[in-house]
């Protein structure tokens, strides 16, 4: 919730207290250069004892309520059958509105099965903006071409436009009539697009590429792993939904999608997914695959007690308080940074607080990956673990070549009800730093490259150790720490 102070000035406020809380520590700098250097100054190859804020993702780390961890202790633990599903099956139909539901051990497993059961090779596959394990289920297991469809607005990263994850509706009907409606399997929306730093689409746009769909017969899938971040941003920016509350939006853009999956992992904070639907034909397409790739339906690849928990956290995160969260706190930390000519995204979003590498770090080519850098020296300086979304997440073409991204940005995710706003004072701190100091700051080169979704494993070398100048010059100016 946004509180207003006496000053008139506004801020975000927890509404939520911590009633069981774990010990972090702020390892000294020149662990942190060791530790970054042992990573292959990659951050997922960090280990948690060398990380001060883990603000790598909000996926699968948020604070579960205590109404969650309640749900966990009585489950159903049928392998066949059990009644913790058949809960669940109807929390989705009241806050989504779908009949027709199966569980997932997380997303990407519900991106597996969609791409599986429905792309083909030569097929096309429209999306407002790819996701890195979205595209490669729909072009390595599909065979298909995932192809994004976005608006001139959506690649601007200081913006004030309120819809930058809009899909550009000429251009979708122009791909469908070059590529013919038979290759067309499914268009996907990605509610608060990922890699544009977690930008919402409106209601309108949606509805615009729904009725497009419908005239050629496509189904529309919605990935909805953020949901809640969206439908709160449509209340806040488009007009007509103002009055209108978070669970009602919710559910108005699932009636619109024919198709629905996400990960719990985010809005729902618990590891596992789903896929939903009303149309019983899509569903039946589906299901008998579920089994072979995840487990029998009333499961999915699920415990029980993970399913339980997405119970109440499907019912919990249409709550204002739940879905706004995190994106009042990263208004906050958003507009603190672009107060000091920080260059963040913007306006902000859902998900992170992203800072533009390419205009943070100029000096940097794309061929050196200024975003990869940039989360490096930021762990450096605050001991603050983000995560690279530009060049290295992006994967080489087929002859090898390297793909530059669109966008170079260093993602610092607010996982839901776990930082407060002294944790982001203490970022925006270390970042005000850090931007006086960014001409140390030089690019990376990699020593090592898996063939697949190389940022997660991929190790790279600091361009003429500038790690070393780096932690130099802040054991200088700030100390140890
Ligand atoms: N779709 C979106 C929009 C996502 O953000 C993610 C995951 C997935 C699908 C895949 O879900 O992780 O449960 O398999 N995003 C995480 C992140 C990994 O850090 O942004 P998953």
């Amino acid at each position: 919730m946004i509180i207003k102070l006496s000053s008139g000035k506004e801020m975000p406020i927890e509404m939520h207290k911590a009633r069981m809380v774990q010990k972090i520590w702020l390892p000294p700098v020149e662990q942190r250069l060791r530790a970054i250097e042992e990573a292959g100054y990659n951050t997922f190859l960090l280990k948690t004892k060398d990380i001060f804020l883990d603000m790598l993702t909000d996926s699968g780390v948020n604070a579960m309520s205590d109404n969650q961890f309640a749900a966990m202790m009585r489950v159903d633990d049928a392998y066949a059958g059990s009644m913790t599903f058949y809960e669940f099956a109807d929390a989705v139909k009241d806050v989504l509105g779908y009949k027709y539901v199966m569980n997932v051990h997380q997303g990407r497993a519900a991106e597996h099965l969609i791409s599986k059961v429905f792309a083909r090779s030569g097929d096309v596959v429209p999306t407002n903006y790819h996701f890195t394990t979205t595209k490669v289920h729909i072009e390595q297991t599909g065979g298909a071409i995932c192809l994004e469809i976005y608006t001139d607005e959506a690649l601007k990263t200081e913006s004030t436009y309120p819809f930058k994850g809009n899909m550009d509706p000429q251009k979708l009907k122009d791909t469908i009539k070059k590529s013919g409606k038979e290759k067309i399997p499914f268009v996907r929306m990605e509610a608060t697009t990922n890699l544009l730093g977690g930008q919402p689409f409106s209601m309108k746009n949606l509805k615009e590429i729904k009725q497009i769909c419908s005239e050629y017969g496509i189904p529309l899938v919605l990935d909805g792993s953020l949901i809640c971040e969206n439908a709160y941003l449509i209340k806040q920016r488009e007009k007509g939904y103002e009055d209108k509350t978070v669970g009602e939006i919710v559910k108005e853009m699932c009636s619109i999608a024919d198709i629905f999956y996400m990960s719990g992992r985010k809005n729902t904070s618990v590891r596992g997914g789903c896929i939903a639907t009303n149309n019983k034909e899509l569903f039946e397409k589906i299901q008998p695959w579920l089994p072979v790739y995840e487990g029998f339906f009333t499961y999915g690849g699920m415990s029980q007690r993970e399913i339980a928990a997405m119970t109440v956290g499907m019912r919990e995160m249409v709550d204002p308080d739940v879905a706004g969260c995190a994106i009042e706190q990263i208004k906050y930390f958003v507009n603190r940074l672009v107060e000091t000519k920080i260059p963040v995204v913007t306006p902000a979003g859902g998900l992170a607080c992203h800072l533009d590498a390419k205009q943070f770090l100029p000096h940097i080519p794309q061929s050196q990956y200024p975003a990869g850098a940039l989360t490096a020296a930021l762990y450096i300086t605050s001991g603050i673990r983000s995560m690279e979304r530009g060049t290295i997440s992006m994967e080489r073409d087929k002859e090898g070549r390297e793909v530059f991204a669109d966008l170079e940005l260093t993602r610092i995710a607010l996982p839901r009800r776990v930082y407060t706003v002294s944790h982001i004072e203490y970022a925006i701190d270390r970042i005000n730093w850090l931007y006086k100091h960014r001409t140390l700051i030089k690019g990376l080169r990699f020593v090592y490259e898996p063939p697949v979704l190389r940022f997660f494993l991929g190790k790279l070398e600091a361009i003429d150790n500038w790690g070393r100048n780096l932690t130099g010059a802040l054991k200088k100016e700030i100390g140890n720490h």
